[in-house]
């Protein structure tokens, strides 16, 4: 979508694989979903050192509202977890400096049953634009599938129609058998086109895996202001081991996706904030060509998939997506898409260590740990 945000894969937190739909306040006042928790996300974002290198936008996800509209059909956030409403809120976010995201749904009812946009897409447009919101991330449940192609360009209308800046979140492919790319690139900033991540190996590989796969054809409609989404990540928190963390800030930087965190800033163990803080990986994620890589060769456990940087420079990432002992890889960088005669010189990403110069003939061998990855850039001499 042209209006302007999401040039690069845009950054920061989104509360809901970590904090779900607790609205549990009175027994668990530190962690439901209420003004406290969005704040106190928006501080960490600060103090922890996430906003410095680019982490921005503090997404509310599902469960903030009442279940009913008002009488006049507006959303209502739900006054005893947000007692000072969702403008406070917005100002608050936006005196640190940041950005603040909302949730809805484009069919009749969230996915949590709160109540939804359909029959409501101006005044929930206009609603959220005078709150001061900065993203909408629009849902699917209870929808008709078959209205999707007209109805999501339609809430993009009235976003536009506010004049506010507010990136659009999508989950309109993810719901969808065959889904139109290019119209969705035209009216999404991201959007969901896959099962919502758990904290799990499992559910970050099957991911990976459908975006390997690329069926659907997909990641070549990624470019500024429009990015593929493959949901949050959930480093720093119980699921993945050091390695699996590493591997999912590797791929999505690879992927050119979002990276919205859903975790506990207030609570990260420091290897998992430090993944999450790297800046040298950051910067791959955020190349201004906003290219989505691609994998380029699967051979058992071993993947290889490169994206074209900015400077005739290209990351390549190695993994090991399974095994119990160290891979050895050994492959020319012909065989990797490095062809350039002059050759490259090879930097590894998260220690922004020398590699060497290599010819495109030359070989390059590397270990990797199970379920590791080798991040890569080649800068073309
Ligand atoms: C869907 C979305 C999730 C989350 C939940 C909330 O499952 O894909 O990301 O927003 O709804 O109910």
């Amino acid at each position: 979508l042209e209006n302007g945000l999401a040039r690069t894969p845009p950054m920061g937190w989104l509360s809901w694989e970590r904090f779900r739909c607790n609205i549990d306040c009175v027994n668990d006042p530190d962690n439901c979903i209420s003004e406290n928790l969005y704040k106190a996300m928006a501080d960490e974002l600060v103090k922890g050192g996430y906003k410095d290198v680019g982490y921005e936008y503090v997404n509310i996800d599902d469960c903030w509202p009442l279940v009913n509209r008002d009488a006049k059909g507006f959303l209502v956030a739900d006054p005893k977890r947000f007692p000072s409403g969702i403008k406070a809120l917005a100002d608050y976010v936006h005196s640190k400096g940041l950005k603040l995201g909302i949730y809805g749904d484009f069919g009749t009812k969230t996915c949590g049953g709160y109540p939804g946009s359909k029959f409501y897409m101006e005044q929930d447009a206009n609603t959220f634009a005078s709150w001061g919101i900065d993203s909408l991330k629009l849902d699917g449940c209870y929808s008709r599938i078959e209205d999707m192609p007209f109805g999501y360009p339609i809430m993009e209308f009235y976003l536009n129609q506010t004049g506010r800046p507010i990136l659009y979140s999508c989950s309109w492919p993810a719901y969808t058998a065959t889904p139109d790319y290019k119209a969705i690139a035209n009216s999404c900033n991201i959007w969901r086109n896959y099962d919502d991540i758990q904290d799990s190996w499992d559910s970050v590989s099957g991911i990976v895996e459908f975006y390997g796969a690329n069926k659907l054809n997909f990641s070549h409609i990624a470019g500024p202001g429009r990015f593929n989404d493959p949901d949050m990540l959930i480093i720093g928190n119980f699921g993945l081991s050091h390695n699996q963390q590493r591997y999912q800030m590797a791929m999505w930087a690879i992927m050119a996706s979002p990276l919205y965190m859903s975790n506990d800033l207030r609570r990260m163990p420091e290897e998992s904030k430090a993944i999450l803080l790297n800046k040298n990986v950051i910067a791959i994620n955020q190349d201004p060509l906003g290219v989505q890589g691609n994998r380029i060769i699967k051979q058992g456990d071993i993947e290889v998939w490169t994206r074209p940087l900015q400077g005739n420079s290209v990351g390549v990432l190695f993994s090991c997506i399974g095994g119990a002992t160290t891979a050895q890889v050994k492959l020319a960088l012909t065989n990797i898409g490095l062809t350039n005669p002059s050759g490259y010189n090879l930097t590894e990403v998260f220690e922004g260590r020398f590699v060497g110069i290599f010819k495109p003939n030359e070989s390059l061998s590397i270990s990797i740990d199970p379920y590791d990855v080798f991040l890569v850039k080649a800068a073309q001499l």
